[in-house]
Order: C-alpha cells, then sequence, then structure tokens
C-alpha cells in the first residue's frame, strides 16, 4: 500500500516535470500569434488607419523584443515534426543562422522602440523591424 502510494507520487511528479516543457510547438506559435497581433498593429499605425500613439509603438516594439529573446529556446530537438508546425528542417541544420536572425530582431526591436517617438520616425523603425520577419521566414519555415 505505502509502496504504491510512493510509485503514484513519483509517477506524478515525472508527469509534472514532462508537461512543463511538454508543448514547445504550440508555445512558439502562440508566441508567434502574438508577434504577428502587434505586426497588424503597426501596419495599421504605419498606413495612417490608426492613430500613433507613443506608449503603443512601444508595446509593439517589446512584444517583438520579447518574443525574439523566447523563442530560440523553443525548438528542442524532439520538436521537429507534429502540431502542424511550420518550422524548417534547417533550424535544427542552422542553429547559428537561426539564433542569429532572433538576435537581429531583438536588436532591431529594441532600437526602435527607443527611435519611435512620432509617426515618421515609427515608419521607419517599423520598416526595418518587419524586414527580419520575411527574412527568417524564407529560410526558417515551410511552406504548407
Ligand atoms: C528568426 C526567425 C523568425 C523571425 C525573425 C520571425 N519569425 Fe515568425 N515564425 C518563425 C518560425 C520558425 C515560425 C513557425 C513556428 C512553428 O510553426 O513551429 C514562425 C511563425 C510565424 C507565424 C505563424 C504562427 C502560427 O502558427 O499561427 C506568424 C504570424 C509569424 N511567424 C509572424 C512573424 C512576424 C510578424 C515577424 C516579424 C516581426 C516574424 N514572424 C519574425 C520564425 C521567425
Amino acid at each position: 500500500m505505502i509502496r504504491s502510494v510512493i510509485v503514484l507520487a513519483g509517477l506524478g511528479l515525472g508527469l509534472c516535470a514532462a508537461m512543463a516543457q511538454s508543448n514547445p510547438i504550440g508555445e512558439r506559435q502562440q508566441t508567434m500569434k502574438g508577434v504577428g497581433a502587434a505586426a497588424r498593429e503597426g501596419a495599421a499605425i504605419a498606413k495612417g488607419e490608426a492613430a500613433f500613439e507613443a506608449a503603443k509603438a512601444q508595446a509593439i516594439f517589446r512584444t517583438f523584443a520579447e518574443a525574439a529573446h523566447k523563442m530560440p529556446t523553443l525548438f528542442p530537438e524532439s520538436s521537429k515534426t507534429g502540431g502542424e508546425t511550420t518550422a524548417a528542417p534547417k533550424i535544427w541544420e542552422d542553429q547559428a543562422g537561426f539564433k542569429a536572425a532572433f538576435a537581429r530582431l531583438e536588436a532591431d526591436a529594441t532600437a526602435g522602440g527607443a527611435a519611435a517617438i512620432d509617426l515618421a520616425s515609427f515608419r521607419t523603425a517599423f520598416g526595418t523591424v518587419t524586414k527580419n520577419c520575411g527574412a527568417c521566414h524564407e529560410v526558417y519555415r515551410i511552406k504548407k
């Protein structure tokens, strides 16, 4: 009896540990969805469809920078397939290049957040930062 309780407790712990890092694909897709939403907000401002607000601009660049910081940790070897991932094998073949691309996004987003003080400077910074999106997707994402 006591023994089975201990075994069960052990199983429970193992499960918790597994769950904490069980869904990197879902987590990176959620993170990128957040980036996509921020990019849409930014595009609306750049096109003059939404008003420029410094706080909103900062939040957009912060979303990019935080995502870029976190993303490289969400591609363990075990997550090459599954969950409708569009991650390309190239990510694991060229880890250095992939991480450098996120480092560039983070640096551009941080610089953009500091530079964007009005609509004109926002447009310039937003244009620079969003060049990173397609550049990375071209190489490190498969088309479905
Ligand atoms: C250094 C690489 C890299 C950069 C830079 C990057 N992405 Fe991504 N993005 C990815 C990868 C890899 C995926 C696929 C993730 C998966 O499916 O596992 C992705 C997926 C996405 C998705 C789809 C999410 C989903 O599953 O619904 C969106 C939207 C997206 N990115 C938007 C952006 C935008 C906007 C930017 C620029 C601000 C950007 N990304 C910059 C690598 C990048």
